[in-house]
């Protein structure tokens, strides 16, 4: 992977923030993106200790023109992209009849829209140089039914389905798209700073850690891997049993004790949000 180019989105913390990290150890030249520069500038370092480029680009992937954005920011900075991590995320945890159409749009444009934009931009530089690998960060949650995910698990099963797609059509010229299909991760990301910021309490033998994310990064890119499930055994089983049994969901959320917790974060969402508009 050395000296190849990648852009990695939502790189300015959480789990992207390991995958750069991961990439640059292996000297592999960034574009991170992101809305919060500052954040992203924590990066900055990695160019001296691994002598490779890290460049960053602020900029809302919820933007109608924000794929676009992210192209011209790459073909500045970085010239030509061999690799493309569809990394960035937004996640709202509320009830979904609590959320507004703009707020389901902007899960659906950051989410799925923007990467999969983002990848048809990409795609003819990589066709042209025979070269090019698409790793689309996606979940558990639409596979599960998790609780109050529907426009996110909407989006990353629709990831799942985008990079099968991509892979069939262009693997021959050696431009290839993989998926990395999480469950709940730990010490870094949206699911430890809810556990964080609501004192709430889950079974970290469910979790893994954003290392092991990254290193599944890593060896989707070099080994080109349709699908890596990145979660401890007995999730992976119940990834299995949700497949062959759908009907089950509700069950399985009841006995997992996920709608509990997810009730409990989607009150708490729901209550910050009221003491916002008070204080406002
Ligand atoms: N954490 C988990 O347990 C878990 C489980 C399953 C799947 N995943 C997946 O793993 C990936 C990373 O999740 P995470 O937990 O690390 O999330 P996170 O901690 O919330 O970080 C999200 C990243 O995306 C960026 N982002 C969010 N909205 C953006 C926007 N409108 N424009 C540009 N950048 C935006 C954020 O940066 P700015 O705020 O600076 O813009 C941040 O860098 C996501 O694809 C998520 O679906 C995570």
């Amino acid at each position: 992977m050395e000296a190849r180019n990648a852009i990695v989105t939502g790189a300015s913390y959480g789990i992207g923030e390991h995958i750069a990290r991961a990439l640059a150890a292996r000297r592999v030249n960034l574009l991170l993106v992101a809305r919060w520069e500052a954040a992203l500038a924590r990066l900055e370092p990695e160019r001296r200790t691994r002598h490779t480029k890290v460049e960053f680009a602020a900029i809302d992937l919820g933007g109608p023109r924000a794929a676009d954005e992210v192209a011209q920011a790459a073909a500045t900075e970085l010239g030509t992209v061999d690799v493309l991590v569809n990394n960035a995320a937004v996640e709202l945890q509320r009830r979904f009849h609590t959320l507004d159409t703009d707020e389901i749009e902007t899960v659906l444009r950051v989410d799925l829209i923007t990467p999969i934009v983002l990848s048809r931009l990409l795609l003819p530089q990589m066709l042209e140089r025979g070269y090019g690998r698409i790793v689309n960060i996606s979940a558990i949650a639409g596979r599960v039914g998790f609780p109050f995910t529907e426009a996110y698990a909407a989006s990353k099963d629709g990831l799942i389905a985008f990079s099968r797609v991509l892979r069939n059509d262009y693997r021959s010229a050696d431009v290839s798209a993989s998926a990395i299909v999480l469950g709940a991760v730990r010490d870094a990301g949206l699911g430890q700073r809810t556990l964080d910021e609501t004192g709430l309490k889950a079974n970290t033998a469910f979790m893994v850690k954003p290392d092991k994310v990254a290193r599944a990064v890593v060896r989707a890119i070099e080994r080109d891997k349709a699908e890596i499930v990145v979660m401890p055994g007995p999730g992976r089983l119940m990834k299995a049993l949700m497949d062959l049994f759908p009907g089950f969901g509700s069950a399985m959320n009841r006995i997992s004790g996920a709608e509990k917790l997810m009730s409990s974060v989607a009150d708490y969402r729901e209550a910050s949000r009221h003491s916002v508009r008070m204080s406002m």
